[in-house]
């Protein structure tokens, strides 16, 4: 990379990162790793194991539905074709592993952050695509890791809310650490009161506090973006600090008082969610495996077939 990723970084952005929602200007949007073409021919070579096309109901519907499903042999032109005219969006989750660009894009940002935040370290960075369709929508969840998201191309509002009760709670937490519910989540219409909301344009990132809620709605128009996770000891620490407490709360039926990240309380948590984590991490596996149900109709475009109809 010779080029800087982040275009705006001022000294209010350091005492922001982490306490506040952020929103800074990057250069992606006009970087030849995102081109269309880039973009299609990554998608032909990108194995299935590390993809996820995922189909979601009408903006606004009460009813949440969200199927997995398959790319069904088309061109990465088609593809992208087929998800600006549908209704779903294309995760390609682990860029870095398929594509060493994407690596050196990522060391790039992850330097870029180190010289300008003082003592940040960050490890275990992951970098996702999304292309998602015209009025897609993400809905109301919150992720374990460091999170941010850049837009390439298209527009989308960003619906940030606090990570404090009654929109994230310790349970929640717990839940999503244990057993992947993060899209479980209690959402109600009058949360985005409360909510900061950025109408997201490319060339635009947003990085937000630990663990805020948030949810997502396209504009009519495809939309490209990346996302960008990362633990640091911090983050890694309160990981820990939930399977513990969510173990003692489902196993043992022990409401924990405290989230602390140091001292001999938490010494006894890790040691605790270390002795069981194996267990709880297969069931998070089990938990996280949705049936892929769904294939693009190639013959109709924008449109899916359901794969147990094929017969
Ligand atoms: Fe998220």
């Amino acid at each position: 990379m010779n080029q800087t990723v982040f275009t705006s970084f001022e000294p209010k952005h350091v005492d922001l990162f982490n306490n506040a929602p952020l929103r800074l200007d990057h250069s992606l949007d006009r970087s030849a790793l995102f081109s269309m073409d880039a973009l299609a021919e990554l998608i032909e070579r990108y194995p299935r194991e590390h993809y996820s096309l995922v189909h979601m109901g009408e903006q606004g519907s009460p009813r949440k539905t969200w199927r997995e499903g398959d790319i069904g042999g088309l061109t990465g032109r088609q593809v992208i074709d087929w998800i600006a005219n549908g209704r779903m969006w294309l995760n390609l989750r682990n860029v870095k592993t398929v594509d060493p660009r994407y690596q050196e894009l990522l060391d790039a940002i992850f330097g870029e952050m180190a010289e300008r935040l003082p003592g940040f370290s960050a490890f275990n960075q992951g970098l996702g695509i999304l292309i998602s369709s015209p009025k897609a929508q993400v809905y109301y969840h919150c992720d374990l890791p460091g999170q941010s998201l850049w837009q390439i191309a298209g527009r989308k509002r960003v619906f940030l809310y606090p990570n404090t009760k009654p929109f994230l709670t310790p349970e929640q937490l717990e839940g999503i650490a244990l057993f992947s519910l993060e899209t479980d989540m209690r959402y109600e219409p009058w949360f985005d009161e409360h909510a900061v909301v950025h109408d997201l344009e490319p060339g635009q990132m947003l990085h937000w506090p630990l663990n805020a809620p948030h949810r997502v709605e396209n504009y009519d128009c495809l939309n490209v973006s990346m996302t960008i996770e990362y633990w640091t000891d911090e983050i890694r620490r309160a990981h820990m600090v939930n399977v513990a407490n969510g173990i003692l709360r489902q196993r043992f039926g022990w409401a924990p008082k405290s989230r602390a990240i140091h001292g001999p309380g938490f010494a006894a948590k890790a040691v605790l969610q270390k002795a069981l984590k194996n267990s709880a991490w297969l069931k998070r596996e089990k938990a996280a495996r949705r049936p892929v149900d769904f294939k693009l109709d190639r013959e109709r475009r924008g449109h899916i077939v359901d794969l147990a109809t094929q017969g």
